[in-house]
């Protein structure tokens, strides 16, 4: 049993493999946390100091205040100063709530979440409710603890009824609230831009508030939803990780805020900027999930569990036994398309061991550069003069399967649609909607939108043997407001567009089954676990430069896992030297999943015979590289660019522990003098021995553990593989 209830303690448990989470209704009706952290390491009996200046209820007395204590779900205006979980509007016009402990109830599995995606339970799964009401205003919330007992992690998130007689208003929703002794612990965030995703920042925690967010209607670019607290001597392989994400694409908060007695409290949710949810008398409403992990056992621990909690109970399905190795007509044609090039660029591919054709932007409409078209989701018959479905039989003639680009919610003003419907676009009454890339956003609340979608998407689809669709996001929302809803709704419109996106990711997966749906927004401006959960991987960025991608990809594997990172080798931009741009671009990609982005018609065949070996190397180590465990060993983020790590073999990658470690070596920066570098592979078998099949050498497997040296080039953008394999 994961989850406990003492009764007469009335003390929760809720234990995963290796952790514990604890709480206890205090005088019958506050719930107050006591613990997270190592199994069997505490005995409950935690309690703040009482601070003068903190609010006391008069019929509980001085002595507990709700402002000083461990409040598992704090309320804003209950006397509780720091940063709360749930600010409700009541139909008095004040914002004070007090909901009390009423019951509870422990189910095996888990329920869903209406309309935004969660994790699936696993084996072990099980999940705490508790029912608590508020007097005033007749709501009743329900805290939801879900356990995932292999991987370390518990869930949580909160519904919220209205069976009151009159409307309130959610204007902050917080789906985890977590308190920590102390405050001694740096906060490790991802931060970036476009084309510069999941840079890592670590910081020290210090008084007051500090926030990692999204006001721009998409996880973003900027700030991902992953956020951890570590001790301050935490590293790759020792040290306590606190870590959290949420499984939610649009805008999010993660606060951290110390109080006054110098403890620490982390939330994750939707936030209260740019979010309101009005619900009416008999209304519910129910917020994203959010999880959080313990571990003592350093970074690297944590981003392994991280990986396999993502690959099992996060990512839906994976149609292909093997990932298709795509040849993606983007970075080398842009929009200059056509049917007999893309038939060419088939037949040339698959003979150097690509198996996927993927047309990206320009198939539609008037889609001839980024100023028009989107919308007008019917094939563009001066390219395609045979139609799309003749057109996709005779590539997949040549053995290739086929995908396709599409960005559902976008529009341009310069398209059919647009000019039939001005209305569709999210935007705010009477003012001018900016637009960024010429597009505007679809208002994905109004249901009108998404039926049109379905039906030209279904019309234009139907007996196209499609295999894998793209699914692009290439703005972010401005002027957030929906013409569709009324006015004392319009707080509502980024949340409601989200339940739109996955309505439409959820009818495409119905109405495509054998489809593998890859996400992008302008590369990674969703990489999060609400878009994981709906596709099986995703577009890591648009940098597909040798120099700055190991950063992208050192930052993406910190919090989701080689499984879903998309990596392609694309056109190399120094013609001089070519080959080694294309053998280094292709070790820089060998940490997920392959494909290829360049004109393949124009390469000379030693290029083309190089990746010809590429792919088949790929292939040998493509399941190693998907579901084996990655240890990192040097950071690009403090070593000049210079990045090193491995892939360990485990029983999920269908060998045996440490049979295979794939390591890889980057050089970003050339070094002149002649240093070496020690790598040191702890996971290797001490008393096995290995052959690396790349340079044939033997080594021990102590060897190994001790570290092998290697002498660092002596110029930028060369790298190493070693494929060590016990014999
Ligand atoms: C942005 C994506 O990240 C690119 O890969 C490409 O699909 C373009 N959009 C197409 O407009």
């Amino acid at each position: 049993m994961s989850i406990t209830f003492n009764e007469t303690d009335k003390l929760f448990v809720i234990s995963t493999n290796n952790t514990e989470y604890a709480f206890k209704v205090r005088h019958d009706r506050f719930l107050v946390h006591l613990y997270y952290g190592e199994k069997g390491k505490s005995n409950y009996d935690f309690k703040a100091n009482y601070r003068s200046f903190s609010p006391y209820l008069p019929n509980v007395g001085e002595g507990f205040s709700l402002n000083d204590d461990f409040i598992e779900f704090p309320f804003y205006g209950s006397g509780d100063f720091r940063a709360t979980s749930l600010k409700l509007r009541a139909p008095a016009g004040d914002c004070c709530t007090s909901f009390v402990y009423k019951s509870h109830e422990i189910i095996s599995g888990r329920k869903i979440i209406k309309g935004i995606p969660c994790a699936r339970a696993q084996e072990g799964t099980e999940t705490l409710i508790i029912h608590m009401a508020d007097e005033v205003t007749g709501c009743l919330l329900n805290l939801y603890y879900t356990v995932f007992p292999k991987h370390d992690i518990i869930s949580r998130y909160f519904t919220l009824e209205n069976a009151g007689k009159e409307t309130v208003k959610i204007e902050k929703a917080m789906s985890l609230s977590l308190n920590l002794v102390g405050h001694d612990y740096d906060m490790i965030s991802l931060y970036g831009a476009h084309m510069e995703e999941r840079n890592i920042q670590r910081s020290a925690v210090v008084m007051g508030n500090q926030r990692v967010f999204s006001r721009r209607g998409a996880s973003s670019h900027q700030f991902n939803p992953f956020m951890a607290l570590v001790g301050k001597d935490t590293d790759e392989t020792k040290g306590d990780v606190f870590a959290f994400n949420f499984v939610y694409s649009g805008n999010f908060l993660d606060e951290v805020e110390v109080d006054q007695n110098g403890h620490t409290r982390v939330q994750v949710g939707l936030g209260d900027e740019d979010f309101g949810f009005k619900l009416e008398a008999g209304e519910s409403f129910e917020a994203p999930e959010a999880i959080m992990m313990y571990t003592p056992n350093g970074l690297g621990d944590m981003s392994r569990k991280m990986h396999s909690f993502v690959r099992e109970a996060i990512v839906p399905r994976d149609p292909m036994e093997k990932r298709p190795i795509v040849l993606n007509t983007w970075e080398a044609c842009y929009f200059d398309i056509d049917q007999q090039k893309l038939i060419d660029f088939a037949y040339e591919g698959v003979k150097y061991g690509m198996d996927m054709l993927v047309m990206d932007d320009g198939w539609f409409g008037a889609r001839n550069d980024d100023k028009a078209g989107l919308g007008d989701w019917f094939t563009n018959t001066e390219k395609f003069p045979d139609g799309l479905a003749v057109f996709v039989d005779k590539v997949k003639a040549s053995g290739m399967k086929f995908g396709i680009w599409i960005e559902p919610e976008m529009i341009n003003p310069d398209s059919d649609l647009y000019r039939a419907h001005p209305e569709w676009c999210i935007s705010c009454k009477d003012r001018t909607g900016s637009l960024s890339r010429s597009q505007y956003v679809l208002d994905f609340a109004n249901p009108a939108v998404l039926d049109y979608l379905k039906k030209s998407f279904k019309e234009t689809f139907d007996g196209v043997a499609i295999d894998y669709i793209k699914w692009d996001f290439n703005r972010h929302i401005s002027e957030p407001g929906s013409p569709y809803l009324p006015a004392d709704r319009q707080d509502e419109a980024t949340f409601r567009f989200m339940l739109g996106v996955y309505d439409l990711f959820y009818w495409f997966m119905e109405t495509f089954p054998n489809v593998m749906i890859e996400n992008c927004s302008g590369g990674g401006g969703r990489y999060d676990l609400a878009m994981m959960s709906v596709s099986t991987q995703i577009w890591t960025s648009d940098n597909t430069a040798g120099r700055i991608r190991p950063f992208i990809q050192y930052g993406s594997l910190m919090a989701y896992p080689s499984y879903v990172m998309s990596c392609h080798v694309s056109n190399p931009m120094v013609v001089e030297d070519y080959m080694n741009l294309i053998d280094y671009k292709f070790k820089v990609a060998l940490a997920g999943m392959l494909g290829y982005e360049l004109n393949i018609l124009h390469m000379g065949d030693d290029v083309k015979n190089e990746i010809k070996k590429q792919t088949a190397f790929y292939r040998s180590v493509e399941k190693l590289i998907k579901f084996g465990d990655l240890y990192r060993l040097v950071s690009p983020f403090e070593n000049n660019g210079t990045t090193a790590y491995y892939y360990v073999s485990t029983p999920d990658s269908g060998e045996n522990y440490a049979d295979r470690i794939l390591l890889t070596y980057l050089q970003n920066e050339g070094v002149n003098d002649g240093s070496t570098i020690t790598l040191k592979i702890s996971e290797a078998d001490a008393n096995a021995t290995y052959k690396d099949s790349v340079s044939g050498e033997t080594f021990s497997g102590k060897e190994l553990n001790d570290g092998i040296n290697f002498k660092m080039y002596e110029n930028n953008m060369h790298g190493n593989l070693w494929l060590f394999e016990r014999v």
